[in-house]
Formats: C-alpha cells, structure tokens, sequence
C-alpha cells in the first residue's frame, strides 16, 4: 500500500484577498500531520496570490482548465499558464464543471490529458447523481467516468488522484457513510486491477468528497481505501485542519 493521505480543500467560487489570508494563516498555524499532502483549489484570478503567501509544503491547483496551451479562447486559462503562476495541481471533472457548465467525458478527458501532458498533477473528479444511485448505477457512472479517463492518463497515474464525490453529497450536509464510501473506492480499486494494472489499482490515491467536516473525517479516514478528501465547505473553515489531520 503506502498511499499518502492527500486532503484538497476546493474552495470553488469563494473567497477574497481578506479570507485567503485568514485561511493561510490558520494553514501556517496548523499543525499540520506532515505526513498527508495537503492541496488548495482556488479561484484562478487568486492562483498567483494564493501561491504567494502560502508555504511551498502546501501544494495549489485551478479548479478547470481548458485543453490547449494558447489560443483564442476567450476566458479560459491553460495548464501551461496555471504552471507559470507557481501552481503545480488542477482540479478536473468536478461534478459543478460536469451539470452546470455541461462537461462530458470525452471533454473532462482530453483536458486530463493535455494538463499531464503539460506536467501538472490532476485531481479527477467522478460520482453519481442521486438518481443514479437509487437506480443502482452507481458503479455503472463511476466506471463509466473513469474509463474514459484511461487513455487520457495513459501511464502517468502517478500524477493522479481521483477523488469520488457523491453529487447527492456535496454541499448538502449529507455524507456517504463510511461503508457507503469504502464500497464504491474498493470496487473502483478492483475496476482498476482489471482495466488498467494491478500496480495502479494499488497505488492510485482516492479521496471521498461530500460534506467532509472534523465531525466525520476521522471515521472515513480509518476505512482502508480511502486515501484523503476533497473538501468544498469546510476548506473555507478553521476546522479544515482538523480533517487534514484526521488519520491522527
Ligand atoms: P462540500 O464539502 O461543500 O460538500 O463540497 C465537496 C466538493 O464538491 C469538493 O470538491
């Protein structure tokens, strides 16, 4: 095994100069387990600021991208620019990018792949509607959104995590349950035992996304294929800390 707890905190469409540097200083205030890696998604126009005041230990990613280097694409930015302001990470996939701005597979993929391409580490995001999960598709969309992930990653898994994020989870104060959670990340572990590698399948980092507080990171942190957490609410908060520490 030897996965590293990786916790992201997404801070998605939130935040101001004022409130990045009150969660800086409650992150530089820690204490932070200096055995998890610890990565902040923030708005772009604050990337370069973020990356200014934070320390180096605290890894920073854009929340989207788009799939070239340069070009006429009005309003979108590029790997290659998230790279030149410091940034090392970018979220991809996340469900808001998928329902709200209409972002299929095929898309979130050929982004994937051009931010791997451009030597930025990727969090791809996968999950099920509520109505695909009382459908019992579940595992069908999960996999669905990973195989299509597959040519994109090609053999650069290691800079990959995927975080699996319910949608019926996120932002609703309604958590998977542990045994909810561990289920779909062992059997995303086993999918990819048998469609990418065994070596993959066992290295891979997932994290669980969906109303991650203090309150119930620590039992989700104990269940053995959940390797960290993509936070939305709570990265914003003091108690940020408290899930980053929560393998403790
Ligand atoms: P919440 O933690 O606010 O539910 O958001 C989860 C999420 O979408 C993280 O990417």
């Amino acid at each position: 095994m030897g996965r590293k707890f990786v916790v992201g905190g997404n801070w998605k469409m939130n935040g101001d100069k004022k409130q990045i540097d009150e969660i800086v200083a409650n992150l530089k205030n820690g204490p932070l387990d200096s055995n998890v890696e610890v990565v902040v998604g923030v708005p772009a126009i604050y990337l370069a600021y973020a990356k200014s005041i934070l320390p180096d230990t605290i890894g920073v990613a854009a929340q989207n991208c788009w799939k070239v280097a340069k070009g006429a694409f009005t309003g979108e930015i590029s790997p290659a620019m998230i790279k030149d302001v410091g940034a090392g990470w970018v979220i991809l996939g996340h469900s808001e990018r998928r329902t709200i701005f209409g972002e299929k597979d095929e898309l979130v993929a050929e982004k994937v792949a051009h931010a791997l391409e451009s030597g930025l580490k990727v969090i791809a995001c996968i999950g099920e509607t509520l109505e695909e999960r009382e459908a019992n598709k579940t595992e069908e969309v999960v996999f669905r959104q990973t195989k299509a992930l597959l040519p994109a990653i090609g053999n650069n898994w290691a800079n990959v995590v995927l975080a699996y994020e319910p949608v019926w989870a996120i932002g609703t104060g309604k958590t998977a349950t542990p045994q909810q959670a561990q289920d779909v990340h062992a059997s995303l572990r086993k999918w990819l035992a048998a469609n990418a590698s065994a070596d993959v399948a066992d290295s891979v980092r997932i994290q669980y996304g969906g109303s991650v507080t203090a309150a119930n990171a620590k039992e989700l942190a104990a269940c053995p294929d959940i390797d960290g957490f993509l936070v939305g609410g709570a990265s914003l908060k003091p108690e940020f800390v408290n899930i980053v520490n929560a393998t403790q």
